[in-house]
């Protein structure tokens, strides 16, 4: 039987060796961890993070060929392949801080791994890892072996799930992307890990390619997203300045089959933990290759998501009279986007902090995530968690009662459903909306009494006249 360890219990690791041990009867998963709260919560009845079909899938392995734990020397030990999903944040001190990967937490991994291993081992880059990881880590475990004559294969495997939409990313994945050396041992690997996906990914969507490419792929990967979702942003405040709608532009955009319909939708901007980190690693290895043009061409990606979310709040607190002080505003959404409880780099923290920086007074309803996380993303930078400056509520009418202003800064399907006459009626006048998601029905709201700015759509007769300063 063969047998796999996952190192790293986390959004990736988690959901990705779960699927592997459903779809592989045959194999036997073992996911480990550093942090036992993370392992303990894999074993109990509430897995850590909230996405949708983990839980089935989990319940049906569980026991049976995938196990958590935290004896990571022992499952390291005992693998054939090792998949290594460990997190890769970006650097906060020293050469590169703020751009460059921080890959502590992968090194500490292939140390341990050259430590306790006396077979040979197949080794998969599941975490996103800047160009050439491989080689590095193909040094640290070579040099460091423990016993003579182990082999260590390095794959790049980079996994291109998106949170939310977890399970069935990985079930019927667009592409496995299998990066390894090309000679005759690397390839034996390649086919390897290939014959696992096998299980049940059609054979046409799995692309081996060399190491490097693949590695490069996955930061290409995200900067093109990210690109996308900048730019239509980028139109959006064109739109609000010109009378066109930013939806009818995506749409008309869309239909081009050059360009495709998908990750067009204006925002308030984008969020999560992989794109900006991922394009700041990028930009990172840019610069580091002389090539400062290039790395500039990504880094303002990341400047027009800055100057949407700042956009954002200007339009809040220039059309609420240029004040917000004191005034109650309910915040509707945390998470960075729907269908997780996720909060990293979720856009509603620099929403809120903006807005708490003019004294405004949150009210704060998601209907995943908790008052713990949301006091953890807010109270950084010096930001004072402070009743009842901030408050976290059960609802979207409790966070709306008496509330000046409202913000939808996640687009949860609940949000489009709430009785808005009734919200209307419990608010303070006039009444302002800010969909910071464009799901709301902006005519119906205007009709019920609401002053309603969304993004880039033709502004509000109210706003028009108001000067937004950035
Ligand atoms: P995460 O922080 O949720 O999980 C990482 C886990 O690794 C943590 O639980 C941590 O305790 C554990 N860990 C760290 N060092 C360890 C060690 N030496 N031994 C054992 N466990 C260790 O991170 P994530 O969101 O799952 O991301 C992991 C990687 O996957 C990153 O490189 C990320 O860029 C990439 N990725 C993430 C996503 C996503 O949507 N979250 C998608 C694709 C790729
Ligand atoms: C992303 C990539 O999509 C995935 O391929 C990669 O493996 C990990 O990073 P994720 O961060 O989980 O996935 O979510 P994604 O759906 O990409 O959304 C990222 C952010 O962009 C969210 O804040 C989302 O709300 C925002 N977004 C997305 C937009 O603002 N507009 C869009 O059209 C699409």
């Amino acid at each position: 039987m063969v047998k796999i360890c996952g190192i790293g219990a986390g959004y990736v690791g988690g959901p990705t060796m779960a699927v592997i041990a459903l779809k592989c009867p045959s194999i036997e998963v073992a996911v480990v961890d550093i942090s036992e709260s993370r392992i303990s919560a894999w074993n109990s009845k509430k897995l850590p993070f909230y996405e949708p079909g983990l839980e089935e899938v989990v319940n049906q392995c569980r026991g049976k060929n995938l196990l958590f734990s935290t004896d990571v020397e022992k499952h390291v030990y005992e693998a054939d392949i090792i998949f290594v999903s460990v997190n890769t944040p970006t650097k906060i001190k020293g050469i590169g801080a703020g751009k460059a990967a921080d890959l502590t937490y992968w090194e500490s991994a292939a140390r341990m791994i050259a430590d306790v291993s006396n077979s040979d081992k197949i080794v998969v880059e599941k975490s996103t890892v800047p160009v050439r990881t491989a080689e590095a880590i193909g040094k640290i475990l070579s040099q460091n072996s423990k016993s003579k004559g182990i082999k260590y294969e390095i794959l790049s495997n980079p996994e291109f799930l998106s949170e939310g939409t977890a399970i069935q990313d990985l079930l019927n994945p667009d592409r496995v992307l299998i990066g390894g050396n090309q000679d005759p041992q690397g390839l034996d690997a390649i086919q390897k890990l290939k014959d696992i996906y096998a299980y049940w990914v059609p054979q046409d969507r799995i692309i081996t390619t060399n190491l490097w490419s693949a590695e490069l792929s996955k930061l290409a990967d995200n900067a093109f997203l990210a690109q996308r979702i900048s730019s239509i942003n980028a139109m959006s405040a064109l739109c609000e300045a010109t009378g066109a709608e930013v939806s009818q532009v995506s749409l008309a955009l869309g239909k081009n089959t050059k360009i495709g319909p998908k990750f067009l939708n204006a925002s308030v901007g984008f969020g999560g933990s992989c794109f900006q980190k991922d394009i700041l690693n990028l930009v990172y290895i840019c610069e580091s290759n002389g090539l400062t043009e290039v790395g500039n061409y990504w880094k303002e990606v990341i400047k027009v998501n800055e100057y949407q979310k700042s956009r954002f709040v200007h339009r809040v607190v220039s059309s609420m009279f240029n004040t917000v002080s004191g005034k109650k505003i309910a915040i509707l959404g945390f998470a960075f986007k729907k269908d997780t409880s996720d909060t990293r780099k979720s856009p509603a923290i620099d929403v809120c902090k903006g807005l708490l920086g003019d004294n405004a007074c949150l009210s704060i309803y998601d209907p995943r995530v908790t008052e713990n996380e949301i006091e953890k993303e807010l109270c950084t930078d010096g930001v004072e968690w402070e009743h009842p400056m901030v408050s976290v509520v059960g609802d979207a009418y409790e966070a709306t009662r008496d509330a000046h202003g409202l913000c939808i800064l996640t687009e949860w399907d609940e949000f489009k459903t709430i009785d808005y006459q009734r919200v209307y009626q419990n608010m303070e006048k006039p009444a302002f909306v800010f969909d910071g998601r464009n799901i709301l029905d902006v005519h119906k709201l205007r009709e019920i009494g609401f002053i309603v700015y969304s993004i880039g759509k033709p502004l509000d007769p109210w706003l028009m006249n108001i000067n937004v300063i950035n």
